[in-house]
């Protein structure tokens, strides 16, 4: 095993290099194997999945973002135990908050999340599981968190985003309150916000396999 640290760069209208990887899931779950340098597709369009096949060449895939300045915003929801923030333009709609703490984070109530409809440890516990840093959170009189383990690792999310975690990338922007220890990579081209993922996969029904 490489003792370098892994990763990302981005290939000019082209797939992610990963470098130095170790810790590789699939989209079912089961463990990649890993290679020293991997290319994983984000056009949306290789027949071999989440690898690169050379596809972003023939649908002339273009690697640019667009701007999308007027949604990096972070709204906040003061609770008495925990304080959460959102960030939308981040939001990969991997519903976490939504199974685990309905009461708190509810698109049917206004305003959506609601700390005090639940203990900052199920705050806590959905922060924790978001997989894009969309949401954090802070207990009374502290900073701001990310929650994510130490481990530096890729998870394909079926039908979704790579969910990333502890590892360097380089981009030309970071939203708010976004870190390297946890985001999430647009795999089906449609992002606004590429190389991350904003969400279009789910509102579009994108499936990898179609
Ligand atoms: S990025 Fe190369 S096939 Fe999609």
């Amino acid at each position: 095993m490489s003792e370098d640290k892994p990763t990302i760069q981005q290939r000019n209208n082209g797939p992610l290099v990963v470098k130095n990887l170790s810790s590789f899931r699939l989209a079912d779950g089961s463990r990649g194997e890993t290679k020293p340098v991997m290319a994983l597709c984000r056009c949306g369009a290789s027949k071999n999945k989440p690898f690169c096949d050379g596809s972003h060449q023939k649908i002339g895939f273009d690697s640019a973002g667009a701007d999308v300045s007027s949604r990096d915003r972070i709204y906040s929801y003061e609770g008495k135990e925990a304080t959460v923030y959102y960030n939308k333009l981040l939001c990969s709609h991997a519903g976490e908050c939504g199974a685990r703490a309905l009461p708190i984070f509810n698109p049917k109530q206004k305003p959506w999340v609601q700390p005090n409809a639940g203990t900052a440890a199920q705050v806590k516990d959905v922060v924790e599981a978001c997989p894009s840093g969309a949401l954090r959170y802070s207990l009374p009189g502290e900073e701001a968190q990310t929650l994510a383990d130490s481990d530096a690792a890729i998870a394909v999310e079926r039908d979704g985003p790579l969910r990333v975690k502890n590892i360097a990338m380089r981009a030309d922007h970071w939203a708010e309150g976004q870190s390297e220890q946890k985001y999430v990579l647009c795999r089906c081209g449609k992002s606004k916000n590429k190389p991350f993922c904003d969400g279009t996969h789910s509102d579009d029904g994108w499936k990898e396999n179609s």
